[in-house]
């Protein structure tokens, strides 16, 4: 299959653009597929309404079809008839968070195929605010089955061309709308529960969400990388967004972390490894490797979310067997940094 390619600016969605996103929306009401950008990751949509399309992309990413799929709206009448009833608290929630990078789980109508809930009686559903996504929506006609556009296993893209290198010649189209501005996953709040439960932390952090519902829990298997239990969202169980190279998080003082980091990557080099290290802007300058990237400012923990997976992505491609990361605050977005940077690392973390 052709994939094509077209560029569209958020910020400049004109007569031109608009016909490319008809053009997508007829694509996936058609059956086929298409990446686009969302204000969190690359989104890999199809009609979430059809079976079909479903299972296309559980193919085209290469992912278990026991894990299910976002589907992402554009407006909350859409919400109403994908669900049994709306709770209050989804109605709170939209307010404050909605359009963004909240996803909300809700009991599923009947309208809603077991394909793309991957065989549960809930769903997923997020309203994005990123203006491209939300035009998509519209155009295809209400509903977009959209889980991140890679192949599954690999960090979430949040270039298109990222969406290039896993998906080319496995979908139909890639709307290239930039760098994304949050660049982790949206949080994941289960309303089916009696006190609303984080599945997947993100970019809405507990406070926020605790500020608006009163109450709010956090799925163990997040917090305790030890735990036992079963994640509640399917997709957490998985080894997501690993490189290909070996990742150890490095976590103590600032002098010990970049004594211990340099010490352990001249001992890797000299073996002949290619060895990659994430700092920050005020420690980039303190490290030896053969790649140093600064993931952002440790004052505005934004930055570093949004950089992480374009950072492995780009070791990925610069052939980077070994790699060293600072650790970061867990409070706020922390929690959705440190979630995905334990995962990508396998859980493999060093105390210095
Ligand atoms: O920011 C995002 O959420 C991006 C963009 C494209 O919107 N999408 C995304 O989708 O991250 P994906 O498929 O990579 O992750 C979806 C997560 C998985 O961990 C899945 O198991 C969980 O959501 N999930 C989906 N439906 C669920 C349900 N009914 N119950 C529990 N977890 C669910
Ligand atoms: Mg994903």
């Amino acid at each position: 299959m052709k994939t094509e390619l077209f560029k569209i600016e958020e910020n400049n969605i004109d007569a031109s653009a608009m016909e490319i996103i008809k053009r997508a929306g007829q694509i996936m009401k058609d059956g086929g597929l298409v990446a686009f950008p969302t204000e969190t990751v690359y989104g890999l949509g199809g009609d979430a309404l059809n079976p079909e399309s479903s299972k296309k992309i559980y193919a085209a990413k290469g992912r278990p079809s026991d894990n299910p799929l976002i589907v992402h709206v554009c407006c909350m009448e859409d919400v109403e008839k994908i669900v049994k009833s709306v709770p209050e608290a989804a109605y709170k929630l939209a307010d404050a968070f909605w359009p963004g990078p909240l996803t909300m789980i809700m009991n599923k109508s009947e309208l809603v195929p077991m394909e793309t809930t991957g065989g549960l009686e809930t769903v997923a559903i997020r309203m994005p605010s990123n203006k491209i996504a939300a035009e998509l929506i519209r155009a295809e006609g209400g509903y977009i089955a959209a889980p991140s556009a890679n192949i599954s296993g690999r960090p979430s893209p949040t270039i298109a061309r990222y969406c290039v290198e896993d998906l080319d010649g496995r979908i139909e189209m890639i709307i290239d709308g930039g760098q994304v501005g949050i660049g982790l996953e949206s949080t994941i709040v289960d309303l089916t529960v009696d006190v609303p439960m984080i599945l997947r932390p993100g970019y809405v952090t507990y406070d926020m969400l605790k500020e608006v519902l009163g109450e709010v829990s956090i799925d163990k298997t997040i917090i305790d990388a030890n735990s036992k239990l079963k994640p509640k969202a399917p997709g957490m169980k998985y080894r997501h967004y690993a490189p290909k190279g070996e990742l150890t998080i490095v976590e103590g003082n600032q002098n010990s972390v970049v004594d211990y980091i340099n010490t352990e990557a001249q001992k890797y080099r000299e073996q002949g490894h290619k060895v990659g290290i994430i700092g920050t802007d005020d420690t980039c300058r303190l490290y030896q490797g053969d790649a140093v990237k600064s993931a952002g400012t440790r004052d505005d923990e934004a930055t570093i979310a949004k950089e992480l997976f374009k950072i492995l992505r780009e070791f990925d491609d610069e052939g980077m067997d070994i790699m060293f990361s600072e650790s970061f605050d867990e409070s706020g977005i922390g929690q959705a940094i440190m979630n995905r940077l334990l995962k990508a690392a396998g859980h493999h973390v060093v105390h210095v």
